[in-house]
């Protein structure tokens, strides 16, 4: 009953918030000057390519080119004119950052933005106007081949993570550009597959990063995605572009097609696409020589326009929103220089690195590995030395060097004796195909096992990689479980020496049936030029670990929201996939469901301890307009420095509506000496309590108690206040 009260009195949390930070007035002006000089020829050349990454200027009134990168993590190799080949040029080796999911694993703002701004000058001093990431697609499934370039399951995090990011790269006078714009969870299909979510997990689910984006991080510019919603390709899908981007979120800036996304012209025309990139190929190798006339914003736009069929103003907003980005990239006086490989971009590929890698088990005090002692360790597996800023997709870079983690280990444990034995195989990375080895897997399996007898400790560094049906784009994994026999090679390896522990380099969850016969386990990501070393960092316990897990590891796949419910929810049928889990993606699944994952979002170890105490609020009672101010006191409880992500979960326990078990509301990571003790205050508006109302279209906060959790992860509360929310 009392639902039914509450529902009549609900609150609708006002959602109009103003436009995006439009440029100054005079910018604006100088743009009408310009666009009245323009020839319609003039201007619907703006909206296409003219090269596989760039679109024109205007020669004749001297309005610059566009230029445009990949991507997510480091600035992308320079590639043809017309072909998917590299250029071949000598100058454009670069920084390689870690992979997203290490950023949002270190649940840093802060890291994001030295990382986003480090990334920006990269980007701007390979003369790069737009840099072609970040990603904030949600992690729905372990499936998905590029879930290593998101940030997890959660979109606060992903929210909070990414809006440093952005402001960082654009005050390089570089856009970002927040991709993919929307619905792209997995790899599969993704040409075509028709997305069917309802209303609300769209709002609650996989909107809110790019609205932080837009909104928050007043980004430049936002990629469309390949698939469709609503059986519109979402490209130039007239809800998400025209309704909820352009209009309801107030975006200025320009919205990029992905590479090949765009399929109609006066749906390009009309629903909100800009810059047309990629047309008549597949994205990633096939092409037509030089079709850009072809495009579906080109020659055929232009006949439209020029017959009145369709209104000039059309282009005339496009070429708007392109000339701004101008202003504040190319065309922007003041614009720095950028610099790349320096010390200091180094110096954050390697703390983000160090900062994003997750410690999952311990037993007996495993790692830290102490780097004076005289001992042997065995380093087994693949991953010690394969290359990982390579393959991928289109994120793949030209690190100026890669550290493996075997040189890492090498460089750091000087004392001891490494052996080294590569233990599996996988083939060379290659888009869209498996190669495999030629190498005899069952002599490398055999050495492996004689290797692992000879040491005192064992590190097994395997994993996923980026080759095609692994951690790649354009194809999701197959298994779920690791590739390459490393299941079995596990087992022998740890019957061969119990003192084995595991360093698991991959952007995904995996099966591990080998966990209870394992003694450590790291979660290490795909770690950018400074990979062996920041791994050496907290092997050796130079740096103690603080990451947590951006998204859940479920005990088996089933257990995975989306794929408890079957085909048609992942992969669906190859036309249609139905999201029938709604708003219970990952932690949000396991806890409202009580399945306990292997390991639950949030989690992850240190080589300290930390204890939570005397939780505070403000008040004990709030109006929907408040924000709540928690406080408690957090304490380093062993005796070495350390950090501590402390989150804080908000549960709603009577509702009208289902709501999850609880969600992600605020964190913060709190860096303490051995020893020392803080007082931590986390502030969070009691609007963002809300959920999104389908019968209001609208975010709704109702009255009543909620439960404020702190927890050291999803599933381990520490501390917990019930307040209340007034009319
Ligand atoms: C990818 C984008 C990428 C673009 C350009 C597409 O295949 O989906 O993320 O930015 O190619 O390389």
């Amino acid at each position: 009953m009392k639902k039914i009260l509450f529902f009549l009195m609900l609150a609708v949390v006002s959602q109009i918030v103003p436009a995006q930070q439009q440029t100054d007035a005079a910018t604006e002006r100088k743009i009408d000057k310009i666009i009245k000089q323009l020839t319609l020829k003039e201007k619907v050349s703006m909206c296409h390519a003219q090269s596989k990454f760039s679109s024109p200027g205007v020669p004749r009134l001297g309005i610059p080119e566009i230029w445009m990168s990949d991507g997510p993590h480091g600035v992308r190799g320079e590639i043809n004119w017309d072909n998917w080949g590299y250029a071949g040029w000598t100058n454009d080796s670069i920084t390689a950052f870690p992979a997203l999911t290490a950023l949002a694993a270190s649940f840093n703002p802060e890291l994001a933005y030295e990382y986003g701004f480090a990334l920006g000058e990269e980007a701007r001093y390979r003369k790069k106007e737009i840099l072609l990431g970040p990603g904030v697609n949600i992690y729905r499934t372990p499936m998905n081949g590029r879930n290593f370039e998101y940030m997890g399951e959660d979109p606060y995090l992903a929210s909070t993570i990414v809006v440093p990011y952005i402001k960082g790269v654009q005050e390089n006078g570089v856009a970002a550009c927040v991709k993919h714009y929307a619905l792209n969870n997995q790899e599969k299909w993704r040409g075509h597959i028709n997305v069917n979510v309802d209303d609300r997990t769209l709002h609650e689910i996989y909107l809110p990063a790019f609205k932080a984006a837009v909104q928050e991080g007043e980004v430049w510019a936002l990629m469309g995605a390949y698939n469709k919603y609503n059986g519109q390709h979402a490209t130039t899908n007239k809800v998400l572009m025209n309704d909820i981007l352009k209009g309801d979120w107030g975006f200025d800036g320009v919205v990029v097609s992905d590479w090949g996304s765009a399929h109609d012209t006066d749906e390009s025309a009309l629903n909100g696409l800009d810059i047309e990139m990629g047309s008549w190929t597949n994205g990633l190798t096939a092409s037509r020589d030089f079709a850009y006339d072809e495009y579906y914003l080109a020659n055929a736009f232009y006949n439209k326009l020029k017959s009145g069929e369709i209104d000039e103003s059309v282009v005339d907003d496009k070429v708007r929103r392109i000339l701004r980005l101008m202003f504040r990239t190319n065309m922007n006086p003041e614009r720095p220089m950028g610099r790349m490989n320096n010390k200091e971009h180094h110096d954050v590929a390697r703390k983000v690195a160090a900062e994003g890698i997750v410690l999952l088990k311990n037993e007996e005090s495993f790692f830290p590995i102490d780097p004076e002692k005289k001992i042997t360790i065995a380093v087994i597996g693949e991953n010690a030395t394969k290359q990982m800023t390579i393959g991928g997709g289109s994120s793949e870079l030209k690190a100026q060097y890669e550290i493996s983690p075997l040189k890492g280990i090498q460089n750091r444990f000087t004392n001891a004796t490494i052996l080294h034995s590569m233990g599996y195989a996988s083939g060379p990375s290659t888009y869209g195909r498996v190669v495999p080895s030629t190498l005899d897997q069952d002599s490398l399996h055999q050495a492996a096992v004689e290797t692992a007898r000879k040491a005192d400790v064992v590190l097994f560094i395997g994993g996923l990689n980026k080759n095609h049906h692994q951690d790649c784009e354009g194809g999701d994994r197959l298994s779920f479980n690791l590739p390459y026999n490393q299941n079995e090679l596990l087992l022998d390896l740890t019957e061969a020496n119990p003192n084995t522990g595991v360093i698991l380099v991959s952007g995904n969850a995996v099966a591990m049936p080998w966990l209870k016969d394992i003694k450590g386990l790291m979660q290490a990501w795909y770690l950018g030029s400074d990979a062996g070393y920041a791994l050496a960092d907290v092997i050796s316990g130079e740096a103690n670990p603080s990451g947590k897990l951006p998204f859940s590891f479920p005990a088996k796949l089933k257990d995975n929201a989306a794929h408890h419910f079957g085909e048609l929810s992942y992969p669906g049928d190859s036309i249609n996939q139905y999201y029938k889990e709604g708003i219970l993606v990952g932690y949000r699944w396991h806890d409202t469901k009580n399945i306990k994952p292997l390991f639950p979002f949030g989690y992850g170890l240190s080589y300290t301890t930390f204890e939570y105490s005397d939780l505070t609020t403000d008040q004990k009672s709030y109006m929907q307009t408040d924000k709540i101010t928690l406080t408690f006191s957090l304490k380093n409880t062993g005796n070495t420095s350390g950090a501590e992500v402390a989150q804080l979960y908000v549960s709603d326990p009577k509702s009208s509506v289902m709501r999850p078990a609880k969600e992600l509301k605020g964190f913060k990571k709190v860096f303490l000496q051995a020893g020392e003790s803080t007082k931590v205050s986390i502030t969070v508006p009691v609007n963002s309590f809300a959920f999104y109302s389908e019968e209001e279209q609208n975010w709704v906060v109702e009255p009543g108690k909620f439960n404020l959790l702190v927890n050291s992860s999803s599933a381990d509360n520490q501390l917990s206040q019930t307040i209340t929310v007034n009319q």
